[in-house]
């Protein structure tokens, strides 16, 4: 509900100075909240003679002409006057009055790509809402299509993606938003009179988040979800999202924020929990603040739930676990899964087809790094994720014929950076140098193979390396064992660790033998 706010609007300048100018280019077109108050000719011809509130084609902020084609298939559809009328008006309204502005990012370097970005208005207000903008484009997706266009539908459902991906980012508890800098529509007297200047919230986004009012609705965050399903699964565009700047950083931002209110208000041992989220607003109207010093109502934890501070309406919740804004959340997460899927396989796809290359001695193999061009950097480092460790964090089966083959060639002289000698035979790399091996590469070596002469044999130049002090070091001079790099190198003795772990799973007969 955003009456209160509806005497702002008619103060606030219609267009940006960048960007696209949607509507008129020539003369002023008359303020749709005020146009709309005013019946406009010709009326229909039923009993209601309804008026016709579309604007002036001139001043249609984003002319389509799907939308008119479907307008004109309704006419020969619905034989009802006032029926087709209200349809006319109503179906367009959100391209015609509501895209206020759509225009191009500001480039944080010069080498950034461009990326569309829509400012939707609720209508009345000048301010997006996450749920409104989500929904007012839903209503046309029936006539989505895949179009790299930026005078397309698909521009519109992109650019309205990319502005809620940077307004979750910076503010992932808050529903509504103001213009984005670059449409030069935000004024100094709209940031001033907006809600979120008052109320009391926290967390407290930086100032930069154009925040409009900061009320927790659960379904704003389904919202985003569902409008990046809804574009997916219509344009099998799986390369906006895994080329966005932000996308994939949104969704975790949304993933931390719906998981940190998942707790109950207390404490097992009794005492209050953190709330995570507070609003409150000096008001004459209870639905409008939350009740216990902005926390809401007690919640009980453990539920797998999420709670929400507010409903769609922007009312307060009476219990925070509201049903529907959880129903949507399971169900849009789970259809994102597929959208994160999609880019995995691309991904995936990528890597088979520009990563691999052939090498004159060992037939197929993985490349360490590849510019896409030809260019490709044949060798291995120890450190993880390596070539060598692909089975590990199961990108592959350790039985696959290209992973051998790169293995095979990893572990031999053909490797610039395999070094061998009396103390240690392993991969290292540019950051100690040529000359040392490096134990994790051995460790990573167990961890990979099912040999048992080649676990053997890696576990005794592992015992007989450490130069007396019994940890792994970071790099060993493969010709002189007191000659070593770091003496307290963590995640190599952890990784001893698990590899000793999953010995005793594996291959226990191992463990019970004698490395002297
Ligand atoms: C893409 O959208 C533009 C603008 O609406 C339209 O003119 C063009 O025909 C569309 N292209 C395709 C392939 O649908
Ligand atoms: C390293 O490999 C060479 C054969 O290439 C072998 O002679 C040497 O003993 C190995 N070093 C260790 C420490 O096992």
């Amino acid at each position: 509900m955003k009456g209160p706010y509806l005497v702002l609007l008619s103060l606030v300048p219609r267009l940006g100075a960048h960007g696209s100018v949607l509507g008129d280019p020539t003369g002023p077109c008359p303020d749709y909240s005020s146009y709309a108050y005013e019946k406009h000719e010709p009326l229909s011809k039923g009993r209601f003679q309804l008026a016709y509130q579309r604007p002036a084609p001139r001043c249609r902020k984003f002319p389509l002409a799907e939308v008119d084609e479907t307008i004109a298939t309704m006419k020969r559809t619905i034989r009802d006057p006032d029926l087709f009328r209200l349809f006319e008006n109503c179906f367009p309204n959100t391209l015609d009055t509501a895209i206020t502005w759509k225009g191009l990012a500001a480039k944080a370097s010069e080498t950034d790509e461009d990326e569309e970005l829509t400012y939707i208005t609720t209508g009345d207000i000048n301010a997006m809402w996450l749920r409104d903008s989500a929904n007012q484009l839903s209503s046309y997706r029936t006539l989505l299509r895949p179009n790299a266009s930026t005078s397309s539908l698909a521009s519109l459902f992109r650019g309205t993606i990319n502005l809620q991906s940077r307004y979750l980012l910076s503010a992932p508890h808050c529903n509504a938003f103001h213009p984005p800098p670059e449409s030069s529509l935000l004024t100094p007297f709209a940031l001033a009179l907006s809600p979120a200047a008052t109320d009391i919230f926290s967390p407290l986004p930086p100032p930069s988040a154009g925040v409009y009012e900061c009320k927790f609705e659960l379904d704003s965050l389904a919202a985003f979800l569902q409008l990046s399903h809804e574009y997916h699964s219509t344009t099998h565009d799986t390369s906006f999202f895994s080329s966005s700047r932000t996308w994939l950083r949104a969704v975790t931002t949304l993933l931390d924020t719906a998981s940190a209110l998942t707790g109950g208000t207390y404490l097992p041992d009794g005492r209050v929990a953190p709330p995570g989220y507070i609003f409150q607003r000096s008001t004459t109207s209870a639905s409008e603040t939350l009740s216990n010093s902005g926390m809401g109502a007690p919640v009980k934890g453990g539920t797998g739930m999420v709670r929400s501070a507010f409903r769609p309406s922007d009312d307060a919740c009476v219990f925070p676990l509201f049903v529907p804004g959880n129903m949507m959340l399971a169900r849009y997460l789970g259809a994102c899964a597929g959208i994160v899927e999609a880019m995995a396989g691309e991904v995936r796809a990528g890597v088979e087809r520009y990563g691999r290359v052939q090498h004159r001695g060992f037939g197929k193999v993985y490349a360490y790094e590849v510019d896409g061009f030809g260019g490709v950097n044949v060798m291995d480092d120890a450190n993880i994720p390596s070539l060598l460790a692909a089975p590990m964090f199961r990108y592959m089966d350790r039985n696959d014929p290209i992973y051998q083959n790169t293995r095979r060639f990893i572990l031999s002289r053909d490797n610039p950076y395999y070094m061998v000698g009396p103390v240690l035979n392993g991969t290292g790399g540019p950051h100690v140098g040529p000359g040392m091996a490096w134990p994790m590469s051995l460790i990573v070596r167990i961890l990979t193979t099912d040999d048992d002469t080649e676990i053997v044999d890696s576990l005794r130049q592992l015992l007989s390396s450490t130069a007396g002090l019994g940890l792994m070091h970071e790099a060993v001079n493969t010709h002189r064992a007191t000659s070593w790099t770091r003496q307290w190198f963590s995640w190599a003795n952890g990784l001893f660790g698990q590899m000793i772990l999953d010995l005793k799973q594996r291959k226990p007969h191992l463990l019970e033998r004698s490395y002297q």
